[in-house]
């Protein structure tokens, strides 16, 4: 298989807390599972074509960990940063060092909840953020890098 043909590889990486999705704050985050988000993700890599890997940690170091492996095996990385969004430069420093382009998402609406939400460390490394559509935003996350990748011709 030669690389203009080969499937584009997608990591996407959830933060802390996100594996008690379902039963965390439903009212801010929802119903979902984090299962049923890997799953719908499977489903949508599937009629995108793209693989997709999932991977959770609640630890900084195991998700820069990640971020430094997935250089040379993923064209792109979608990631729910959780609560590091708005603490980690280690984890920004991870996303530039490797310069894999990144979505970052959110279920909620960082914007409208306390102001420390207000502001993330991976914004500026990545090529947009999708914020507030709960599940969703993983879903059109997804959609928006492939388009990315593809329009760059990665
Ligand atoms: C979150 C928003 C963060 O502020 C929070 O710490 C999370 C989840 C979201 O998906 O809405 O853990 O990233």
């Amino acid at each position: 298989m030669t690389a203009s043909n080969s499937l584009l590889s997608v990591l996407v990486l959830h933060g802390p807390n996100l594996n008690l999705l379902g039963r965390r704050e439903p009212e801010v985050y929802g119903a979902t599972t984090l299962d049923d988000i890997n799953c719908a993700l499977e489903q949508e890599g599937q009629l995108l074509q793209v693989s997709v890997t999932a991977f959770q940690s609640n630890h900084e170091g195991a998700l820069v960990d990640a971020i430094h492996a997935a250089f040379g095996q993923h064209q792109g990385i979608l990631i729910n940063p959780g609560a590091y969004t708005h603490t980690s430069v280690a984890l920004r420093d991870a996303i530039a060092g490797v310069a894999i382009p990144t979505v970052e998402v959110h279920l909620s609406n960082v914007y409208k909840r306390e102001s420390f939400r207000h502001h993330s460390y991976i914004a500026p490394v990545a090529i947009g953020q999708i914020s507030g559509f709960g599940a969703e935003s993983y879903r059109l996350g997804l959609q928006a890098l492939v388009h990315h990748l593809r329009q760059s011709g990665k």
